[in-house]
């Protein structure tokens, strides 16, 4: 998972306008159908902040990893059990990750207390030509190997199918972090300009397929290090529109997630050192910004869930690094309602799986990945890394 500070954040790339928009020529019983659901889906959207009143599904296979990590860490076995415990998003990351998806949701079904609903977090992170404008988290998709058709047919049709299957749990999909975001600034990449069309109408299609009741959708924002400054604020919010006008309207989703993958923290002190011009110092303030913006082009209404997996502590030189950042430490644990405009915190990111690979002979490395702010010697992207975890344990804020 790539996360990226565009040091030219201020420069402003082409307007890239003319995005398809949905002309329903005729109505069909196949159309009112859809429309039906779709307004169906668009209720559930006001209905109210998912998170309130659920219990929030534990991962058993990543409370299995941190398990493992009690016994190669005694000195820090109890902290690291209470870790076990914490509600960590399922990452779908490929056509095969998909499988998981009834498994995972049966297992929440057989948890759940009957006096409160569950809610599960997916993060949809597959889209053709992924992570544009950087190495450590590629996948398995291209727009030349007919990643577009195969993303709809084998990965959104996918999971969508699943999810009708369950429709008394809640449901929360945040989807393809940093796509959008890499639209706003990176357009001057060729991998970037070329996946322009391609990521806007696959997510669109995200969106109105999963479209449903008890699903609840939030875009990917990226976070205060990236798109905090005004013209990019503009830039990303008009993208928001254009997609969501091309997936059936700004109803469709209940908002946006924040910081997925990064280290920004809730409160100013550590950005204002690292972006003294950036107005948009921590997440906190982004979002609050970021809502300005959204309302200017007519989303309005829309709530947040900001990753504090990892925003406990964290200092870098550097709000561009982004890789396995040295120091950090588990943030906030996740809660609804924590604040104004955030539907919830959640540990989006599962603490302790890498952000890329360090080695330069590997696959996917990424230079970032051996940046003087990253911890050396971790494994290939989502993969398990101990030593990493340990760290984020010790230097967890709030403390475990
Ligand atoms: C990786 C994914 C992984 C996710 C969660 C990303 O950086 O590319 O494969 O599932 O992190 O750890």
């Amino acid at each position: 998972m790539e996360q990226r500070l565009i040091l030219l954040a201020t420069l402003w790339f082409c307007a890239c306008g003319g995005t398809p928009r949905n002309h329903l020529a005729r109505v069909t019983p196949r159309d009112e159908m859809r429309a039906s659901s779709e307004v169906a889906g668009a209720e559930q959207s006001a209905v109210g902040n998912p998170f309130v009143g659920a219990e929030f599904f534990v991962n058993p296979e990543y409370s299995m990893k941190v398990e493992a990590a009690a016994s190669e860490y005694p000195a820090q076995a109890s902290e690291i059990r209470k870790v076990a415990a914490v509600p960590t998003a399922i990452w779908l990351d490929s056509v095969k990750s998909t499988q998981s998806v009834s498994n995972v949701l049966q297992a929440a079904e057989k948890k759940a207390d009957r006096a409160k609903p569950t809610l599960t977090v997916f993060v949809l992170y597959n889209l053709p030509n992924r992570d544009c404008s950087a190495k450590a988290s590629g996948g398995e998709l291209t727009v030349e190997n007919g990643g577009e058709e195969r993303y709809r047919r084998e990965f959104i049709d996918k999971i969508a199918e699943q999810f009708s299957n369950f429709p008394h749990q809640r449901l929360i999909a945040v989807l393809e972090p940093d796509s959008l975001p890499n639209l706003a600034t990176n357009m001057n990449l060729p991998k970037c300009a070329q996946s322009d069309l391609v990521y806007r109408r696959s997510i669109a299609y995200a969106i109105s397929k999963l479209s449903m009741p008890h699903v609840s959708l939030y875009m990917d924002a990226a976070h205060a290090g990236w798109l905090g400054w005004d013209g990019n604020r503009t830039k990303i919010a008009q993208i928001f529109k254009d997609v969501l006008v091309m997936a059936g309207g700004t109803n469709k989703i209940r908002g946006f997630s924040t910081n997925v993958s990064n280290f920004n923290t809730l409160s100013s002190a550590e950005g204002k050192r690292l972006g003294p011009s950036n107005p948009c110092p921590d997440e906190l303030s982004y979002v609050k910004r970021l809502s300005e913006n959204l309302r200017r082009v007519g989303i309005e209404g829309k709530q947040f869930i900001i990753d504090t997996a990892r925003n406990g502590l964290a200092v870098r030189a550097s709000w561009g690094n982004w890789c396995n950042i040295k120091g950090a430490g588990l943030g906030e644990r996740p809660q609804a309602a924590p604040a104004p405009l955030v539907d919830a915190y959640y540990w989006i990111k599962p603490p302790g799986e890498s952000d890329g690979v360090s080695d330069a002979s590997q696959p996917r490395y990424d230079q970032a990945c051996a940046s003087p702010d990253s911890s050396p010697n971790a494994p290939q992207a989502g993969q398990w890394f101990p030593a990493y975890f340990s760290g984020l344990v010790r230097n967890a804020h709030p403390s475990l």
